[in-house]
């Protein structure tokens, strides 16, 4: 399989040596892949898509939540062009997935996803294979390992919110600039995505109620903790009693017996309510490049088994 991957940061190097890392893995299945193009942003991109021995593109271009770019650009060139592409950018799928899919479809091509929600977690490609046939009610989940990290800490140490955060900075788990992540705009992205591809729903950010979990106490905390919850930013689409679709992201107090409630430090986990399978939730999936670069790697392994 020959690729491109556009964007080459932290992703993209983690997935370089990945596919070095797997090689005799992957040539197990017959599968030889071949980075035969790394576009940057000043790389002019059409030698690679008037390639036809290019089969995929792999974009890896930074989440843009305002507008998609400069990733769906990309997407549409490459999908257009009649090549696999295999995104972890939140953005281009936020702005452009009903479009993408498609394109992907009118041309007979695959539109892979996986990184999207979670990273290592399976679970967008989890509702879509093993969920296929029933259909999902609802969507809850802690989708984002910084801020489950932040609000662990302040339980196990009873600190601030402030000085979690700062601990979080000086581990590597939260960025520079940890924004996005606590509040809530990162948890917000992955649940629109989930809940356009897996509810088939026609929502945008704007739909979506933020809240993220700066606001929380010590004293909050405690209080939580003395009625037997926990502290969880949740991120939840159901439908209400008029029928109406809500999207929420938010800090809940998670009782003891959820099964959100044990998720801790950096883990994620989401929860499909559907009408006949019944619940299921899946927890887990390691955080950082190399395994967001795995996840990456799991849906070109799809794709070759046609899976996807
Ligand atoms: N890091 C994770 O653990 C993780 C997990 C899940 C999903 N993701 C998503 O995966 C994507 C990549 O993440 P990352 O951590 O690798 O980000 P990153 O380190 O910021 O890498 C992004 C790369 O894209 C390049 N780029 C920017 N504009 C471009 C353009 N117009 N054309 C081509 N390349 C361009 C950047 O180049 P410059 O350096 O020149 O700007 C950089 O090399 C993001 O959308 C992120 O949200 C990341």
């Amino acid at each position: 399989m020959n690729i491109a991957i556009i964007g080459c940061g932290g992703v993209g190097k983690a997935l370089l040596e990945l596919l070095e890392r797997q090689q005799n893995l992957l040539a197990k299945e017959n599968l030889y892949i071949n980075v035969k193009y790394i576009i940057g942003r000043h790389d002019d991109a059409r030698v690679a898509l008037a390639d036809p021995e290019l089969d995929a593109a792999v974009i890896l271009t930074p989440t843009n939540k305002d507008n998609g770019q400069p990733g769906l650009d990309y997407a549409r060139a490459f999908l257009s062009a009649g090549k696999h592409v295999v995104t972890a950018d939140k953005g281009l799928i936020i702005h452009g997935y009903r479009e993408l899919q498609d394109l992907a479809e009118t041309k007979g091509v695959k539109l892979a996803m996986g990184c999207t929600t979670g990273g290592a977690l399976p679970s967008i490609n989890a509702g879509i294979f093993d969920m296929a046939g029933s259909s999902i009610l609802s969507i809850e989940g802690i989708l984002n390992g910084t801020t489950n990290f932040i609000l662990d800490e302040m339980e196990a140490s009873g600190c601030e919110y402030a000085d979690a955060l700062a601990k979080a900075q000086q581990d590597g788990i939260a960025e520079a600039d940890p924004t996005l992540d606590v509040e809530g705009w990162d948890t917000a992205g992955k649940l629109l995505i989930l809940t356009k591809v897996l509810m088939d729903e026609r929502v945008t950010l704007d739909d979506v109620q933020v809240e993220g979990i700066c606001r929380l106490t010590a004293a909050d905390i405690q209080r939580a903790t003395e009625n037997g919850c926990r502290y969880k930013l949740v991120g939840r689409a159901a439908f209400d009693a008029s029928g109406k679709l809500k999207l929420t992201v938010k800090p809940e107090q998670i009782p003891e017996g959820n099964l959100l409630y044990p998720v801790g430090g950096k883990n994620k986990a989401v929860r499909y309510v559907s009408d006949t399978l019944g619940e299921l939730v899946i927890m887990g999936g390691a955080s950082g490049t190399t395994p967001a670069a795995a996840s990456v790697l799991r849906d070109l392994v799809s794709i070759h088994r046609k899976r996807i």
